[in-house]
């Protein structure tokens, strides 16, 4: 993030409110630069990282600037969606964040009975950076099980032949380590829909729960109770792709 943007621009892109209500809340002296308030909105800021420190708005420290990226430890029972019926993962994170342009989407998807580690991000490039197959990012998901392993699992799934049903291409290799008779442990590069939960159905058993705690070398950071989010630093992204 660098470069110069209007003040005005800048609060209605991160969802304040409209460019003229932005020249509003600047004239009503509330908006403040380093404790001196920025009477005119048209005044281009530099867009350097210390800017929500040093940038208040009634009181608050500016919102994240765009290029965030964040982990949620999403809970049951939320959908990974804008508009569907339901609790959205997006209730879980402060409104104004909703109205962002660029706005804020998840880094694919977790099933509404699925929890663990979501990314989220507003960086159109960094999302395709690791949902690309190119990439390989290995998400780590572990499954509940219906019944007890059978001892042909692993074996199975890093085969590189696994066919999912009404599908046309294989499955590429995925790792799977048994945690207990009916838990395991699975590792997948790809993204398809409903991945975990289909590929136990193709090896006759069925997902009771799935949670996913691993994306790359990015754990899901156990301070996190389910709802919880915090924001993504460099080395987290870095360490998405190691
Ligand atoms: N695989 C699934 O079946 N569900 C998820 O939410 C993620 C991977």
């Amino acid at each position: 993030m660098s470069g110069t943007v209007r003040l005005d621009r800048l609060l209605a892109n991160l969802g304040y409110g409209s460019r003229n209500e932005m020249q509003q809340l600047a004239r009503a002296g509330v908006v403040n630069l380093d404790g001196a308030p920025i009477k005119d909105a048209s005044l281009r800021i530099a867009l350097t990282p210390d800017l929500p420190a040093r940038l208040n708005i009634d009181g608050e420290s500016l919102d994240p600037l765009p290029g965030l990226a964040l982990m949620l430890h999403k809970p049951l029972g939320v959908t990974c969606s804008h508009k569907e019926v339901g609790r959205l993962v997006y209730d879980l994170l402060p409104s104004r964040w909703r109205s962002r342009d660029p706005a804020l989407s998840t880094v694919g998807r977790l099933d509404k009975e699925t929890s663990g580690l979501l990314l989220l991000t507003d960086d159109g490039a960094l999302l395709h950076r690791i949902i690309s197959p190119k990439h390989h990012v290995a998400k780590h998901y572990v499954a509940t099980l219906a019944r007890p392993l059978q001892g042909n699992e692993a074996e199975l799934f890093a085969s590189g032949t696994l066919m999912l049903e009404g599908e046309t291409k294989p499955l590429s290799p995925a790792v799977m380590e048994t945690l207990s008779p009916t838990s395991a442990r699975l590792v997948v590069t790809e993204g398809r829909y409903h991945q975990v939960r289909r590929m136990f159905a193709a090896a006759g058993n069925h997902v009771e729960a799935l949670h996913r705690d691993r994306v790359g070398a990015l754990t899901l950071s156990a301070e996190l109770g389910p709802g919880e989010y915090r924001q993504l630093s460099p080395a987290d992204i870095a360490a998405i792709f190691s």
